[in-house]
């Protein structure tokens, strides 16, 4: 995609980190936005900045783990702008806690904002996409989580990998209808943003405040771990620019730190080799 002018972009997770950056550079660019996020005092806030930019934009509070939310949402942006040409599927959560620590309604929590919400929006939007007959693409924030594997967050791994996979195997469908429709799978590694503040955003349904787990040390060593990764991240200053010179390129896969790279290669020889995962090759890298 090159032209961004008057396009429109349905952007799920605009109200913090990458969803707010992509937001802001996509009004700097003359696209018409439709931002959907749980948060909504947050999401008003940036609502507020790119209307002051100029851009024509649609607020949409909605929780994308629901499907009717992601629905209502589609519904909106359609009765707005009357057509969606970019989707940035980005809502994005992250868990730590091991398999047999995580209790499994986090499993369900994870799997819903990380992939289902990812379906959801796909299973409204592509056919719009196909029925508009203009040149659309489609973006799904995955992460680098979801090519190489870590110890101690096996959901959010699980939730990506399933991102990766579901993206490249959708690509090669609408590739099949010859479908004007660029898929594309961001996998990048860590950056400063809010995403370690994940309880923040916990929706009434997967709350249980009387489970032991969320007052144990596991819980909170998996909270350290993770504030400490995401705060030791990249800065997120030029995350939106990578966002659209991919989508100008037409790049499948976009990365951010070449250093994981490394670790990328590695795992498709063990694969091929049939050799167990080795946690030593994280030495100095987490
Ligand atoms: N920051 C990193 O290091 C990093 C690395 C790799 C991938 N990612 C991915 O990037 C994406 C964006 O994350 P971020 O780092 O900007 O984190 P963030 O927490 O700053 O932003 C995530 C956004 O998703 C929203 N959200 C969460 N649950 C939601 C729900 N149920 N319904 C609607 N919105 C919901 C949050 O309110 C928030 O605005 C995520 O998919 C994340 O997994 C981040």
């Amino acid at each position: 995609m090159k032209d961004f002018k008057d396009k429109v972009m349905f952007l799920t997770g605009a109200a913090h980190g990458f969803g707010t950056e992509i937001a802001k550079e996509g009004a700097r660019r003359g696209m018409k936005l439709a931002l959907i996020d749980i948060d909504e005092p947050a999401l008003k806030r940036v609502y507020k900045e790119v209307a002051d930019m100029g851009a024509q934009v649609e607020m949409i509070p909605a929780d994308v783990t629901k499907e009717e939310d992601v629905d209502k949402a589609v519904k909106l942006t359609m009765k707005r702008f009357n057509q969606i040409d970019l989707l940035i599927n980005d809502a994005g959560i992250a868990l730590p806690g091991r398999v047999w620590e995580l209790p499994s309604r986090d499993w369900e929590w994870i799997m819903h904002v990380n992939l289902m919400s990812q379906v959801y929006a796909m299973q409204q939007i592509i056919p719009i996409m196909l029925k508009q007959k203009t040149h659309c693409a489609i973006l799904n924030v995955a992460s680098i989580a979801g090519l190489i594997d870590t110890p101690g967050m096996p959901a959010y791994h699980a939730s990506k990998f399933a991102s990766v996979g579901m993206t490249e195997a959708t690509a090669y469908d609408l590739q099949r209808m010859n479908a004007d429709i660029e898929m594309h799978v961001m996998c990048p590694g860590f950056v400063q943003t809010d995403l370690y503040h994940t309880e923040k955003h916990r929706p009434a349904q997967y709350t249980d405040t009387t489970d032991p787990y969320y007052t144990s040390d596991v819980f909170k060593g998996g909270q350290q771990v993770s504030e400490f990764v995401i705060k030791n991240g990249m800065p997120i200053d030029s995350i939106a620019l990578t966002v659209f010179q991919a989508l100008e390129d037409d790049e499948f896969y976009i990365l951010t730190h070449p250093v994981f790279n490394t670790m990328i290669g590695d795992r498709v020889k063990r694969i091929v080799n049939g050799d167990k995962p080795d946690v030593h090759v994280m030495d100095g890298l987490m």
